[in-house]
């Protein structure tokens, strides 16, 4: 070959292999007066009566030394109301199906106990009910969501349930509240009629539990706010969009005001890997099994719309996230799992896919808050550790109830073998003052991503960021080491003109801020 040649070959295959990927996109921050509001309850959480989600999660009782407010750690209040927790739902899960509220009220020594079957077979002594719940949703500044028991109980309990903390006028549940010690009812708003109906919760077909939510639902109201109530129709697993197709054809509108969709990112029910020592191929299965929440919630919201063109009932996304092995050694039935970079690309990426469909995506609940699954919370003893979800949902929250902003994006492939999916994924919103917030997720694990923002409609003289990153996707706070990873401030980006360039560090969650 000759020597011009050569180094023509050369050039260009280093060229191919150092240049980084570009993406592009487009961000229309033009004003429109009809543009959709993410609903701050999107960034809404799940706490469950699972493991050690609510005992030693949340509540430790008044006794204990673990700093406390009526029994619920301190640490875990803080935490939670810096995120901005909107609402929590409350309590299960499967559990929600065996759940008698009555059981879990009154005078604590009077409260009889009961084996969790679904979680390990544990006693729950009841000592966290109703009373405690409402309570902690208002230290947090959190609306509470209940998952109503239809399973195994009966209208008259649900109704009563509802009565209990919604109702101000005189009937023997506000006179039971009362004598409970809360005089003011709460005033609860969401409500779910069921949780997996078509599995734990009753192992219904859609035509039966659809009968089964008309019932439940003519008798979920206080008699005094029926305005105000919300209730959720347990929804379809993944992709059955037979489910969602039979309730929206026999639930009359003024039923329902939210379907439930649930879709957890698993690799494989017989493999769902270790939650830190993953492997690449494994990653990219569970990325895949993420980002195919985007097809789940657009082909739910084609039924939807077919039957609601209006848009009035809300797809309520009430369990998603990471599903992994529990840690070695610890109970199979708790659930409980490490948290690494790997999360924080699912809840990026998930929370993305929300906002761009929030003409209809109402609420999510990500699954579950402390000790279980995905959790923003990790305890251990009087310790607490904040996880990389924690940060995404940190980072995340200046698209609380902001208006959305479209993106039109065309990402470079993240690569594997014979397998690929898209870098890159972004939602944009423009909050109350004027301020315009960018959230990108670069899944690739293994290479910075060159982005180039062309924004249109508005000018911007100033662009922050923060970024959450680290050296590998099965990075992790642990106990030992418990700030390894932590937003920073993000400095590769650069404003020009009508552009944003900048260059996204390999598997990161990037928030730019436009003034
Ligand atoms: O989040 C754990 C369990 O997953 C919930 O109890 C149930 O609803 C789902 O199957």
């Amino acid at each position: 070959m000759k020597p011009k040649i050569l180094f023509l070959s050369f050039t260009l295959a280093w060229l191919a292999f150092n240049v980084k990927a570009q993406t592009t996109i487009n961000l229309s921050a033009a004003d429109n007066p009809k543009a959709p509001v993410i609903s701050k309850y999107i960034y809404s959480h799940f706490a469950e009566h699972l493991g050690r989600g609510i005992y030693d999660g949340f509540f430790v009782g008044d006794t204990s030394k673990i700093p406390n407010t009526n029994g619920v750690r301190n640490d875990v209040i803080a935490a939670l109301k810096k995120m901005k927790i909107p609402a929590l739902r409350w309590p299960g899960g499967c559990f929600a199906d065996t759940y008698h509220w009555k059981d879990g009220v009154g005078p604590k020594d009077k409260r009889p106990a009961m084996i969790n079957k679904w979680w390990g077979g544990t006693v729950e002594d009841n000592s966290f009910g109703t009373n405690e719940f409402l309570n902690m949703c208002e230290v947090l500044g959190a609306d509470p969501y209940i998952s109503g028991n239809v399973g195994s109980g009966t209208v008259q309990e649900l109704s009563d349930w509802v009565n209990y903390v919604s109702s101000d006028s005189k009937n023997p549940m506000s006179d039971l509240r009362k004598a409970n010690g809360r005089e003011k009812p709460w005033n609860v708003k969401f409500w779910g009629i069921g949780n997996e109906a078509w599995g734990c919760g009753g192992n219904m077909t859609p035509e039966y539990y659809a009968n089964e939510f008309r019932k439940y639902s003519t008798f979920m109201t206080s008699w005094n706010n029926d305005s105000k109530i919300y209730r959720v129709a347990s929804g379809a697993s993944v992709d059955d969009y037979h489910w969602t197709e039979t309730l929206m054809k026999n639930i009359p509108r003024d039923l329902i005001e939210g379907i439930a969709l649930h879709h957890y990112a698993i690799i494989d029910w017989s493999h769902k890997s270790s939650a830190t020592k993953f492997s690449k191929e494994e990653y990219f299965k569970t990325m895949k099994s993420t980002l195919f929440m985007d097809t789940l919630v657009a082909k739910h919201s084609a039924i939807l719309d077919k039957y609601d063109p209006q848009k009035k009932v809300g797809l309520v996304v009430d369990e998603w996230g990471g599903w992994y092995d529990v840690e070695p050694g610890t109970n199979p039935g708790f659930l409980y799992q490490q948290n690494s970079m790997r999360d924080a690309m699912i809840a990026g990426s998930t929370l993305n896919i929300f906002n761009n469909h929030c003409d209809r995506v109402r609420m999510a609940n990500l699954a579950q808050c402390i000790n279980v699954l995905q959790s923003v919370i990790l305890t251990q003893g009087d310790k607490m550790i904040l996880t990389p979800t924690y940060y995404v949902m940190q980072m995340y929250n200046v698209h609380q109830n902001a208006t959305l902003l479209p993106v039109a994006i065309a990402s470079e492939n993240y690569v594997l073998g014979s397998g690929k999916l898209p870098a890159i994924s972004a939602s944009a919103s423009r909050d109350k003052d004027g301020i315009v917030h960018i959230t990108l997720v670069n899944i690739d694990p293994d290479k910075t991503h060159k982005i180039s923002i062309n924004v249109s409609g508005k000018k911007f003289i100033k662009v922050t960021g923060s970024v959450l990153a680290s050296a590998s996707v099965n990075d992790y706070n642990s106990f030992e080491d418990p700030k390894k990873i932590q937003p920073k401030t993000f400095k590769d980006v650069d404003l020009k003109n009508d552009g944003i360039a900048i260059n996204m560090p390999s598997a990161s969650v990037v928030v730019l801020t436009l003034n």
